[in-house]
C-alpha cells in the first residue's frame, strides 16, 4: 500500500499534502513559521482533528524556535501568545486544544532548563506526537477491524483517511485494514458538501489503493439505505463529549438518524485524544461557521445569487443514543457512554 506523507518534518520547515488542491494537483505547502502553520490549519490546506493536532504541535515548536533569544517568562509568555493564535484557527475540533496543551506544558514544566534546551525537547514532542498518531490508528485498526462483516458494505463520510491523520486513518484506516486483510467488503462514500472532503479525498485515497467503492452524492444515503445496500455506516469525529455525544462533519448527525431508522449499526471511529472529558454533553461543543463562498461558490464558480444569505455550520452533532460503539485506540466503548468513559478516564490517569 503507498504510503501518504500528510505531515512531514524536513529541513527545518514543515511539509504538508495541500489538500485544498487534491485531486487535481498534488502539491506541498512548506510552513517555515508558525505563522505559516496558523495559515495552513485555518484555511484548510490541512485538515481532520488528528492531523490538525500534529501539525499545530510543530507549529508550537517552531514558535519556540523563533522565540529562544528569550528566557524564562518572556520565552513562556510569547510561546503562549502563539499558542493562543494556533488554538483559535479551528474551534470544534478537540485534538488541536489537546495537542497544544501538552506541547505548552512540557515547554512550562521544562523552562527552568533554558529556552533552547526546550526548543529542542519541543521538537521531539511534536515527533512523538506525529509517531503516536499513526500508531493509535494502526490500533484503532486493529479493534475496529472485528466490527466489519464479511461482505460489509460500508457508508462513510467526509475524510478519515490517512489525510485526515498523521497516517493511515481513523474510519477509512479501519476500512483500509479490512481491506488489506482480504475481507470483502464495498465502500460508498459521500461527495460531503460543500468543501467536498468525500469526493476530493477519501475517492483519491480509495482509487489510490484500490479499495472497490462509489462515491456517492450526500443527499443519496438514505436512499441508498432504504433500499438495504449499507450493512454499516463508520465515520469519524472531531469531539466526543462524556456522554458519547459527537461532533464530526456536518451531515453526520443526518446520517445517524437514516442509519437508526433502518437499523443499521452506526460507528463512531476516534483516537482518545478526540475525547473531550471536560464537557458531558454535545451542547458544550464550539460549533465551526465557515464562510459562505464554501456554499455559493463550487470550484471557483459562482452557483448561488451573490446577495443570498448563507448558514454554513462546518460539524454538527450525533447523540451518543444513536451510536453503536466508539472505537477508540484503548479498546471499543460501548453504551451507556458515561459509564465507560468513566472507567477509561481511570485508565488513562
Ligand atoms: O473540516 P474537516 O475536513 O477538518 O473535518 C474533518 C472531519 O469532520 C473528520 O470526519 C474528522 O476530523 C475525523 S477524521 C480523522
Amino acid at each position: 500500500m503507498q504510503s501518504i506523507e500528510t505531515i512531514a518534518f524536513k529541513k527545518g520547515a514543515l511539509h504538508l499534502i495541500d489538500q485544498r488542491k487534491l485531486p487535481g494537483h498534488y502539491e506541498i505547502f512548506v510552513c517555515s513559521d508558525y505563522r505559516d502553520v496558523e495559515f495552513a490549519i485555518r484555511d484548510m490546506v490541512v485538515r481532520g482533528a488528528p492531523a490538525i493536532g500534529a501539525t499545530a504541535a510543530y507549529g508550537v515548536y517552531l514558535a519556540a524556535r523563533d522565540l529562544s533569544t528569550l528566557e524564562g517568562e518572556a520565552f513562556l509568555r510569547e510561546l503562549k501568545k502563539a499558542c493562543d493564535v494556533l488554538e483559535a484557527t479551528r474551534p470544534t475540533a478537540v485534538n488541536l486544544r489537546w495537542a497544544i496543551r501538552r506541547m505548552y506544558t512540557l515547554a512550562d514544566k521544562e523552562s527552568a532548563k533554558g529556552s533552547r534546551s526546550v526548543t529542542e525537547r519541543l521538537k521531539k514532542e511534536a515527533d512523538l506526537i506525529h509517531a503516536e498518531d499513526i500508531e493509535t490508528n494502526h490500533r484503532m485498526a486493529e479493534y475496529g477491524v472485528e466490527l466489519v462483516p464479511e461482505g460489509a458494505r460500508i457508508l462513510t463520510h467526509c475524510n478519515t483517511g490517512a489525510l485526515a491523520t498523521a497516517g493511515w486513518g481513523t474510519a477509512l484506516g479501519v476500512i483500509r485494514q479490512a481491506y488489506s486483510r482480504d475481507k470483502s467488503i464495498f465502500v460508498y462514500a459521500d461527495e460531503t458538501r460543500p468543501r467536498l472532503q468525500g469526493a476530493r479525498l477519501t475517492a483519491w485515497e480509495l482509487v489510490q489503493e484500490g479499495i472497490p467503492a462509489k462515491l456517492i452524492p450526500d443527499n443519496a444515503a438514505a436512499f441508498l439505505m432504504q433500499q438495504g445496500k449499507i450493512d454499516i455506516v463508520m465515520v469519524g469525529a472531531d469531539r466526543i463529549a462524556t456522554n458519547g455525544d459527537t461532533s464530526n462533519k456536518i451531515g453526520t448527525y443526518m446520517l445517524s438518524i437514516c442509519a437508526k431508522e433502518h437499523g443499521i449499526p452506526f460507528y463512531i471511529v476516534a483516537p482518545v485524544s478526540t475525547i473531550d472529558f471536560e464537557i458531558s454533553s454535545g451542547s458544550q461543543i464550539p460549533i465551526e461557521e465557515r464562510s459562505a463562498e464554501e456554499v455559493t461558490h463550487i470550484g471557483g464558480v459562482q452557483i448561488a445569487p451573490e446577495t443570498v444569505d448563507v448558514y454554513n455550520p462546518a460539524f454538527d452533532v450525533t447523540p451518543g443514543a444513536h451510536i453503536s460503539a466508539i472505537i477508540t485506540d484503548r479498546g471499543i466503548l460501548r453504551p451507556p457512554y458515561a459509564e465507560a468513559m468513566k472507567v477509561l478516564q481511570e485508565e488513562l490517569r
